[in-house]
């Protein structure tokens, strides 16, 4: 740092919209993605870990260019070999990047992928919305079945639900293909272009460069227009139809429960025909309802791998979950992650020379896992006791400097009070037989 640089409080403050996880914290968010984990390794999927920053054009490409994405909330970098570089925004187009590069179209198809971790947007934050944020993926690449669409979405359900969050809203609606989305896209121009002046300023551009995007507009003066708008599943082509009879057919087969809405296009330009999204509903003591931001949302992206150079199609779907949501979620079941284990000893250590055997100890028990709690600073018996019995451990053990010259320790058991003196070398095989 620069010697003339006053350091202050705003060096050590983190950047805006940026946060330190920490605590307990830390345990919901790895709790979570290691159940969510388990779900998505029952199904089949493997994991995947792409870089936290890739080219820039990839997400230009990818996301689109005239997305809020790409226009407003990437970060991006210019490298000192001047290649121009993002954080990633989403999971996806580094997925389908991976699988184009490592040729993965000649493994046996589809390939199911899992991921965890942090993405990045620079957004206005606000509760729910950081600028560093966590998802937990699912992608489904190279198949056209619209049971993989079905499958995604009954998962996030699946997830969500094992998690404690109930009472969700599963939107869903198909944008179309390539035969159809046209037809689409110029009704819905024309129908827009007789109402110019009852819609904002924004929807006039979008018009212009991304019609679809109209019908995501919050807007209140653009509410009636929308409400009125054409529906893109009136213009479905017969294959696009199909195919999303067969996704509905599937879900109601499953018993999942969703809500056609014409009005959900997302705000990323890979998708055709499904998509959808996840939020929940509650209600509040006056009967008023209202719904969350989404907790998850993904559809079909089958022209993603051309539009990154891929000779060959690959038809994909998949989704992601909003982990920073997820867990702040009303109902949120707080998962303890399985590396976190209740202890049954707490480990006392009364003298220097004690202190000085404790790892002797430490690394007995580990060996035999049995799952300890330590005060390493802490020098008092009582003090120690006293810490011991508030945390409710079933058994202390105590090294003093008798024991530690003599190889032992006491173990007592809280609640009888009774002690025993046991040799190190037995003793996890001793604390293997308390119940
Ligand atoms: P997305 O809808 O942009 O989709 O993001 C998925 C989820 O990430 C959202 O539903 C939300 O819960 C969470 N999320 C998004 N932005 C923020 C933010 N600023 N702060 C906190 N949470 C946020 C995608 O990213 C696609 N890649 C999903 C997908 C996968 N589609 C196909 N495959």
């Amino acid at each position: 740092m620069p010697k003339n640089k006053k350091v202050n409080e705003a060096t050590y403050q983190s950047v805006k919209g940026m946060h330190d996880i920490i605590g307990d914290d830390f345990y919901l968010y790895q709790g979570f993605a290691e159940r969510a984990a388990e779900v998505a390794i029952y199904y089949g999927f493997k994991p995947i870990e792409t870089p936290m920053l890739e080219k820039e054009e990839l997400f230009l490409r990818g996301v689109g260019e005239v997305t809020d994405i790409a226009q407003k909330e990437m970060y991006t970098l210019k490298t000192r070999g001047g290649d121009r570089l993002a954080l990633r925004p989403e999971g996806t187009a580094g997925v389908m990047r991976s699988y184009l590069e490592h040729g993965m179209h000649s493994l046996p198809q589809p390939l199911m992928f899992y991921y965890f971790g942090p993405f990045f947007r620079h957004e206005n934050p606000q509760a729910g919305r950081y600028r560093q944020f966590y998802q937990f993926g699912l992608e489904v690449l190279g198949t056209k079945k619209s049971v993989a669409d079905a499958m995604i979405i009954m998962m996030l359900k699946t997830i969500l639900e094992d998690a404690g969050i109930n009472n969700l809203q599963i939107d869903l609606n198909s944008i179309g293909d390539a035969d159809c989305r046209g037809n689409f896209r110029r009704e819905l121009v024309n129908y827009y272009k007789k109402h110019l002046r009852d819609i904002c300023a924004d929807c006039r551009e979008r018009l212009k460069d991304n019609p679809l995007r109209v019908l995501d507009c919050k807007n209140e003066k653009c509410q009636p227009i929308k409400a009125g708008a054409p529906e893109s599943i009136s213009y479905l082509c017969s294959g696009c139809k199909e195919h999303f009879k067969e996704v509905l057919e599937y879900l109601d087969t499953m018993k999942v429960e969703y809500r056609l809405n014409p009005a959900l296009v997302r705000g990323l330009d890979y998708y055709t025909r499904t998509v959808f999204e996840l939020s929940m509903v509650t209600e509040s003591e006056l009967g008023e309802k209202s719904q969350s931001l989404a907790l998850g949302g993904g559809g079909r992206y089958d022209y993603l791998a051309k539009t990154l150079g891929s000779k060959k199609d690959v038809p994909a779907v998949g989704a992601s979950l909003g982990v920073d949501r997820v867990i702040t979620a009303p109902g949120y079941e707080k998962f303890t992650p399985r590396i976190i284990k209740k202890p049954k000893v707490y480990f006392i250590q009364l003298s220097p020379e004690a202190k000085m055997k404790s790892f002797e100890v430490i690394e007995t028990l580990r060996y035999a896992k049995i799952p300890i709690v330590h005060a390493m600073a802490k020098d008092s018996l009582g003090a120690q006791l006293a810490q011991a019995e508030k945390l409710k451990v079933p058994f202390a053990i105590i090294l003093g400097q008798k024991e530690a010259l003599e190889g032992t320790v006491i173990v007592r058991n809280m609640d009888s009070h009774s002690q025993d003196t046991v040799k190190i070398a037995k003793l996890g095989e001793y604390l293997k037989g308390l119940k």
